[in-house]
């Protein structure tokens, strides 16, 4: 199971070569060994999909330790207090929780944030990827993601919320700086910046849910603030928390799918036109682009229990383990020919969206915005092609382009 040091070297997120196509090293990593060391990040890394599928359903691990140890049990550091509201403003997010707090918020959330209320979206999402759209063609060159999947997404997830959408460029700005902190190597400038803004955005929600308190419309946050299940409701500390994640949640991920996606069509010509002639229905491409270059590549995982042993590794409680979902949704063990970029796969047991307790809530809304703006694209602009080599954001944990150029017509 020793990998040697040169192929280990490979595996380096700081490294712009690797970012710009890192599948070529986490296949060799993978052929080599389900289960690697990494000595910089002090993680044990998860290279195959079975592993990875068995390990989020694992109640053996969780997302935290808190519920269970204290940092000093486990030898770690206490929380740096000039982040404190960084952690103050995830303190309630289900992605810092277990049970049995995460089942009773999520619970909670799932009455009022359901498949239904994603799925009647759709009517409001197509006018205004339509609109958008047909700005983009008349301009002839654009940028995919600032001039259209940005302000669709955070208006559609804002829409849903009840924020009003000439605020949705303050979350814009403020979730791009918080999601910095996400990755394996953050300095300490984007700590701060990261801070500052989760401080806004605490202020800023807190203030949403006092006007919808006063003046409910129906919508998300009103729902949030007065959801109720046997007595049983949330807290403002906890909706601040909710409305956050699913905002922040609600547009990163979905953005960086559709310039990663639209990247991988225009790099392969031939599969776009099975989608515009309607041979492959956006909804079934729309898992495709998923898997082939997913927008989140790495999650981690704490051991809780003794007795853990993934891939024949055995690991102590207090230790950290990272999946690659990248890496597991290109495993030949699972996809055949993973590398080949199939719009017509149609194969909905890729790994990103996750899995067990804390598989994406957002994943309905995620799918009918996706395939509703591959739609309208295949529609208004069928013979979009690319303008310039686009280049991804030097981070590997949220993998996403800078922009992503293209041209339509003489343009
Ligand atoms: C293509 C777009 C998306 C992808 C690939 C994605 C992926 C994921 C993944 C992998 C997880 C699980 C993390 C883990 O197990 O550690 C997750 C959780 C979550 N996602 Fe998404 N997501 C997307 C869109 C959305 C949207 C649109 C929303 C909300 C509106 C959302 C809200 C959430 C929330 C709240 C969680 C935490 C669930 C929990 O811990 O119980 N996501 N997402």
């Amino acid at each position: 199971m020793a990998i040697p040091p040169a192929l280990l070297d490979r595996f380096d997120p700081s490294d712009r070569s690797f970012i710009a196509d890192p599948y070529p090293a986490l296949a060799a990593l993978r052929d080599a060994a389900p289960v690697f060391y990494n000595e910089r990040t002090k993680q044990w890394v998860l290279t195959r999909f079975t592993d990875v599928y068995e390990t989020l359903r694992d109640r053996r691990l969780g997302r935290v330790y808190t519920h269970r140890f204290t940092h000093a049990d486990l030898g770690r550091p206490a929380p740096d207090p000039r982040w404190a509201a960084f952690d103050e403003h995830e303190r309630w997010s289900l992605l810092q929780l277990e049970p049995p707090d995460h089942t009773r918020i999520r619970r909670l959330i799932a009455k009022v944030f359901t498949p239904t209320a994603a799925a009647a979206v759709r009517p409001a999402a197509t006018a205004l990827a339509t609109d958008l759209l047909d700005e983009c063609r008349q301009r002839g060159q654009f940028d995919l993601l600032a001039e259209f999947a940005q302000p669709y997404s955070v208006a559609v997830i804002g829409s849903l919320l009840g924020v009003p959408r000439a605020d949705t460029p303050l979350l814009l700005g403020w979730s791009h700086a918080i999601v910095k902190m996400y990755e394996l190597t953050t300095s300490d400038d984007q700590r701060a910046a990261a801070t500052r803004a989760a401080q806004e955005f605490m202020d800023y929600t807190a203030g949403l849910i006092a006007a919808k308190r006063s003046q409910p419309d129906g919508l998300l946050v009103a729902a949030l603030a007065s959801v109720e299940e046997g007595g049983d409701r949330l807290s403002d500390a906890e909706i601040i928390s909710t409305v956050i994640v699913l905002l922040n949640a609600g547009h990163e991920a979905t953005v960086n799918t559709l310039g990663n996606g639209m990247r991988a069509f225009l790099l392969h010509p031939d599969q776009w036109t099975r989608v515009t002639s309607g041979e492959v229905p956006a909804r079934v491409a729309v898992e495709e682009m998923i898997r082939w270059d997913a927008p989140l590549q790495l999650f981690e995982r704490w051991i809780l229990d003794d007795g853990v042993e993934i891939a024949g590794q055995p690991m102590a409680v207090g230790e950290e383990v990272a999946m690659l979902f990248g890496s597991a949704n290109r495993d030949p063990r699972r996809f055949p020919e993973p590398d080949r970029f199939d719009a017509g796969r149609g194969d909905t047991a890729h790994i990103g969206f996750g899995g067990g307790i804390h598989f994406c809530v957002g994943a309905p809304l995620a799918r009918e915005e996706l395939t509703v703006s591959v739609e309208t694209l295949a529609r208004l602009l069928p013979d979009v092609q690319l303008a310039a080599t686009p280049t991804y954001h030097p981070t590997f944990v949220i993998r996403g382009l800078e922009a992503l150029p293209l041209a339509v017509g003489d343009g």
